[in-house]
């Protein structure tokens, strides 16, 4: 005996149902409801459940949320009512596209791939807007996520005016730049040569910042940095440290521009009598920090020298830089600078790759400290300088509370960890937790995308990248079977 499919609504803004085992109704896929009185509803399954295992006559069992009122086709005005008995089948796949676009209005839409569980090949669009608000990406390591964030770069490249500054420690983007042909989008020719034309276009004022042949520099001078990041350079602290960090005050202060190096403040110290400065002159020795590939020369160029006032994106390649130490206060630095100048108020996306490492909860060097106030402060109120992160970790426990918390969006790659899937689920309590649930069960390249850059939860497979991957995994040759 199969169950009828049949649904009601208490509130006309969620609805139950039971269907046949069969119907194919699963978590995250929309329906067709259709009421007694005649009214046509779009629904999306939130949840569904077997029910009467070994009982012989399974069904499945359910709730999901109304989404429009419809007549078969468009979507029309007005709020569903509740009703007592409904109709349930499976939905054209126009329809949600249509209430998709509707929601989005005007705003652009990124296509990043595929829908799952809506039709068999449909689009999958996020709203270009929702970056407007933080993100999270998260999932396990090898789960897609560097690519899904390239997808989503190069869209918003393409599609949006949006400025985008990548913190980049595995050398992932490096190549945003750069056309890789999308081969296996299918596109004749003529096609591909359009679309190569449109991401020059849109990546032409996108620079990569690095130590690495063709790179641009990725290079400060001490003298730019503010007195707390000079301080934190040398790991000096005010009232530890009151002597020398009072001469090294003095030092700035008596400088006749910033354009000066840390080996001139080393020399400045030596050259002074006090204890103090000759402490100084003796931490710069020790701590080995005169020699980082972070400083400029004196006579040439710093970073922000050579990025024009229109830049459109900014890599900057921290896998490049040689050591730890390097890459941490160079993020840091990046994190301050953007943090310092949102007054300027222009739209940017600050990209931060495993951040974990940079604003974890319990710092484990002094960079990541000063890192975490700034990015605290962004997470709370940069959205009103139009400062917006979008944060990537496989260990979002490890992600600092005050970050994390912020971020109303996620775009959810596979999951396996139970404690990671339930923290997850905590947080972004606005998301139905069935939904994020279903990330144990992603394949390669899979996700969930929610919050503002979804008008509903979103399971998707990602498309093609534009641009040429980074560093990509290492092949598992080493694994092929030996010939006998
Ligand atoms: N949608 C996709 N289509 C084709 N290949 C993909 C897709 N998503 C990921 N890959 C490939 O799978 C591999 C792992 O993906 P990726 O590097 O994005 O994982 P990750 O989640 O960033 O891992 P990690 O946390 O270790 O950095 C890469 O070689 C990538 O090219
Ligand atoms: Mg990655």
């Amino acid at each position: 005996m199969t169950s009828a499919p049949i649904a009601y609504s208490t509130d006309g803004r969620t609805f139950h149902f039971s269907t046949d085992i069969k119907s194919g109704h699963e978590i995250g896929s929309y329906v067709r409801l259709e009421t007694e009185a005649g009214s046509t509803f779009l629904g999306q399954v939130l949840d569904a459940e077997i029910k009467g295992i070994g009982t012989g006559s399974m069904s499945v069992s359910g709730i999901g949320e109304i989404r429009a009122i419809t007549d078969g086709e468009a979507i029309l005005d007005g709020k569903p009512t509740p009703f007592g008995s409904a109709t349930l089948s499976d939905v054209d796949p126009k329809v949600v596209h249509a209430y998709f676009a509707r929601l989005r209005g005007s705003k652009a839409g990124l296509d990043i791939g595929r829908m799952k569980r809506v039709g068999d090949n449909e689009t999958a669009t996020l709203q270009a807007a929702g970056f407007g608000r933080h993100t999270l990406v998260c999932g396990q390591s090898g789960s897609g996520k560097t690519y899904s964030l390239g997808v989503v770069l190069e869209r918003l490249l393409m599609e949006t005016d949006l400025r985008i500054a990548v913190l980049d420690p595995n050398s992932d983007y490096v190549n945003l730049n750069e056309f890789g042909g999308a081969d296996q989008m299918g596109l004749d020719a003529a096609e591909q040569e359009k679309l190569s034309e449109r991401y020059a276009e849109a990546s032409r004022r996108v620079s990569i910042h690095g130590t690495r042949e063709n790179q641009q520099p990725l290079q400060t001078r001490f003298g730019r940095l503010p007195i707390e990041q000079k301080a934190l350079v040398l790991d000096l602290d005010p009232l530890r440290d009151a002597r020398e960090y009072n001469v090294l005050g003095r030092i700035v202060r008596e400088m006749p521009n910033t354009e000066y190096s840390l080996s001139d403040v080393r020399q400045k110290a030596a050259s002074m009598f006090d204890d103090g400065a000759q402490n100084l002159a003796i931490r710069i020795d020790n701590l080995n920090v005169e020699d980082m590939s972070i400083w400029a020369p004196n006579d040439a160029p710093a970073m922000l020298d050579l990025i024009p006032e229109d830049w459109r994106g900014i890599v900057l390649d921290l896998g490049s830089l040689p050591s730890a130490n390097e890459r941490s206060l160079m993020a840091a630095s990046a994190v301050h600078f953007f943090w310092q100048t949102r007054h300027r108020r222009r739209p940017t996306l600050l990209v931060i790759d495993e951040a974990h490492n940079v604003c974890p909860q319990t710092p484990t060097d002094r960079f990541q400290a000063m890192a975490i106030e700034d990015l605290a402060a962004i997470a709370g109120e940069g959205r009103k300088f139009g400062l917006y992160l979008l944060l990537v970790t496989q260990r979002p426990q490890k992600l600092h509370v005050n970050v994390l918390s912020q971020c109303e969006n996620i775009l959810l790659m596979r999951m396996n960890s139970k404690a990671d899937i339930d923290h997850l689920a905590s947080v972004f309590s606005h998301v139905p937790e069935p939904m994020i649930r279903q990330a144990s069960s992603f394949g390669l390249g899979e996700g969930l995308a929610a919050g503002r850059i979804s008008a509903d939860p979103m399971l998707f497979k990602t498309g093609t990248r534009f641009s040429v991957e980074g560093g990509s995994d290492i092949p598992a040759a080493w694994a092929e079977q030996r010939k006998k």
